[in-house]
């Protein structure tokens, strides 16, 4: 039966493959140079096999995929009540780069927009660690979902940080709201390095994997987070991972999700799968077109509509 998986997973790539619509993220400028046709998904399963088809060995940036992660760090570092204080669990409704501050406390509606993540970025490792420290603690927890050492893409950070006005204006409003309480130019560089981390496509797999694991890496057996951090993690990415399309997903796929701007895409469903796709090309809300089509498809044919 397992043996199918790689020709299932052949076949449906071939079948999305001439979809060319949608375009590259631009406002990276280093995003903008990828090559869109590349295509690739993987399955990996809690007990640790892998499955993938197409480009699933080539490094993108992992970007908002690194979210749900980051978050999951912060919860276990710092406490619920710690993280819930300062950032929402609701779904904005809006695109992933709005303000989308609650107006009494500036609290960020959820982890999964980018002033959440921000601010999550903030919150990850014990208090008082200061940027560099900070930015090492993701690494190396980004890296154990993974089961393997994740490194930046110094020149997609770089490309980002020139241009990251928006973020940095998020990030001091969060610090005027006091929801950040340091220099947040410092943090939004951390959050940008976060986005920069390499991944390949059988990485994010078992990344979510790990995720669908219960916070245990089903290759190297660590215990990455806490299982109620797990919860709490894939409940926020399914009400809010997909941004403004999170009701259009949910209905159609039903499967905790996120995608990020290079083109990948996560799904985890509990005991049973982490999926992971890579195709560049957009749609309007910033998620990847072909890699929405591929989770379409594998909900309706292993009914994995969970939600
Ligand atoms: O902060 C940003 O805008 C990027 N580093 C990440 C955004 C992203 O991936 C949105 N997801 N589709």
């Amino acid at each position: 039966m397992r043996s199918m998986v790689p020709d299932y997973l052949a076949d449906a790539l071939a079948d999305v493959e001439p979809d060319t619509s949608g375009a590259l993220a631009d406002y990276i400028p280093e995003l903008a140079a990828a090559d869109p046709g590349r295509l690739g998904a993987a399955f990996a399963t809690v007990d640790g096999e892998v499955y993938g088809a197409g480009d699933v060995d080539v490094e993108l940036t992992i970007q908002s995929i690194s979210k749900p992660f980051a978050y999951a760090l912060a919860l276990a570092d710092r406490g619920f009540d710690a993280v819930l204080a300062k950032v929402g669990v609701e779904p904005s409704g809006e695109a992933f780069n709005e303000i989308s501050l609650e107006p009494a406390t500036g609290r960020p509606r959820n982890p999964m927009i980018n002033a959440g993540a921000i601010t999550t970025h903030a919150l990850a490792g014990v208090a008082g660690l200061g940027p560099a420290g900070r930015v090492e603690r993701v690494l190396d927890g980004l890296s154990a979902f993974a089961g393997r050492r994740l490194r930046v893409d110094e020149g997609v950070c770089a490309s980002e940080l020139e241009h990251a006005h928006r973020n940095l204006a998020i990030g001091h409003l969060l610090r005027s709201h006091g929801v950040l309480t340091e220099d947040p130019d410092a943090v939004v560089e951390g959050y940008t390095r976060q986005c920069s981390v390499l991944v390949t496509t059988r990485d994010l797999a078992l990344m979510a994997a790990t995720l669908a694991n219960r916070g245990v890496n089903p290759r190297t057996g660590e215990r990455v987070v806490p299982e109620p951090v797990v919860r709490q993690v894939l409940s926020v990415m399914a009400t809010c991972g997909m941004y403004d399309a999170a009701g259009d997903w949910a209905t159609q796929v039903g499967i905790p999700a996120k995608s990020g701007v290079a083109g990948g895409l996560i799904g985890a469903l509990p005991g049973q799968i982490g999926i992971a796709t890579f195709s560049p090309r957009l749609d309007q809300h910033g998620n990847s077109v072909r890699g929405v089509s591929l989770f379409g498809r594998f909900s309706a044919d292993m009914g994995l509509h969970v939600m």
